[in-house]
């Protein structure tokens, strides 16, 4: 009897996904048990011999670990970003990496957009204000914000996301800047977005929403020079990846007043430490990297990870490739 292919997750994913794993009775399935992400010598020895790994934003794997585990052929990654992933390794030794494109992006926006309002009306201050016991009577001046209608905000990123979250700007009757790898200037029909230049988008935008991709390009786009060309009274928000800002420029445009606030999804480092000025600063908002995080959007993409990953160890094509030339050049 040939022995099964063996998929292994490296946490426990919503049952919507673990049901479909549990349910494949073709396939062995190896689940890390902690809620905290494996360390790297826990990760090797959870992937040692396996053909799939379902693996998240928090596992870093590459090169090395493929060279140690050849049997591997597929990297199903748990979200729709994969900069954990070096995918130039992955395609080099002819491993699959897959993703969960599409079905968190209204979910993702949703959560831009919140931080967007939070922190432009002040919402947490208020929710502290009043939990301190502070609420004495209605005051004239009490939080005063900044008004979303009328505003200009810059949405650095204009794929699936960023389009989601100029939907929902459109709505708040925004004008919108949309930045992409292409400046040159036209109107988006669908949301009537401007496209511009990165610095042009930063000069003119009350809030600046980062909707991008972290790779060569992104990293560090947004350092104190960058900061320094948006309004004092702006607010970045980024619910794109950490390491898109400079976080020390970040820091020290906050303390500073060379921008009003921030609003992070995203962190670098992730997590922060507890003791880290972004936390403690009042005008900066954190939240733990939620953004795809709704009951039913987590749901669709653990059955989306679930899937890539069966697929590809049952010899089939999966539906989300991050690198199809490694389908195209596979061996039959
Ligand atoms: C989460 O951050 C994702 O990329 O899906």
């Amino acid at each position: 009897m040939s022995k099964k292919p063996i998929i292994a997750v490296t946490r426990v994913l919503p049952d919507a996904g673990m049901s479909m794993l549990a349910e494949a009775a073709d396939i062995e399935l190896r689940v890390w048990p902690g809620d905290l992400p494996p360390n790297p010598d826990e990760l090797a020895a959870l992937v040692a011999g396996v053909d799939g790994v379902i693996a998240l934003v928090t596992d870093p794997i590459g090169g090395d670990l493929l060279d140690r585990n050849p049997s591997i052929r597929v990297l199903s990654n748990f979200a729709v970003g994969y900069d954990n992933i070096d995918v130039v390794a992955a395609t080099e030794r002819g491993v699959l990496v897959c993703n969960t494109p599409g079905v968190l992006t209204e979910t993702t926006a949703d959560l831009t957009f919140a931080l967007l309002v939070s922190a432009a009306r002040r919402v947490v201050e208020g929710v502290e204000y009043v939990r301190a016991g502070k609420w004495q009577t209605w005051s004239p001046t009490l939080l005063l914000g900044q008004d979303l209608h009328d505003a200009t905000i810059a949405i650095v990123g204009f794929g699936r996301i960023g389009r989601e979250v100029a939907k929902r700007a459109a709505g708040f009757s925004m004008r919108i800047l949309a930045v992409t790898s292409d400046p040159t200037p036209r109107t988006d029909s669908e949301t009537g977005a401007m496209y511009t230049d990165l610095d042009t988008a930063l000069k003119e935008a009350d809030f600046v929403c980062l909707n991008v991709a972290l790779n060569d390009d992104t990293r560090g786009m947004i350092g104190a020079r960058e900061l320094g060309l948006m309004k004092r009274s702006a607010i970045l928000v980024n619910a794109a990846r950490g390491p898109v800002v400079d976080t020390r420029a970040l820091v020290e445009a906050l303390r500073n007043g060379v921008i009003a606030g921030a609003a992070l999804d995203v962190t670098d480092p992730e997590p922060l430490p507890a003791d880290h000025p972004l936390i403690a600063m009042e005008n900066c908002i954190v939240v733990p990297h939620i953004a795809s995080g709704s009951v039913a959007t987590r749901s669709k993409m653990a059955r989306m990870a679930a899937t890539n990953a069966i697929e590809a160890v049952r010899g089939n094509r999966p539906p989300h490739i991050v690198n199809g030339d490694v389908w195209q050049n596979r061996r039959q």
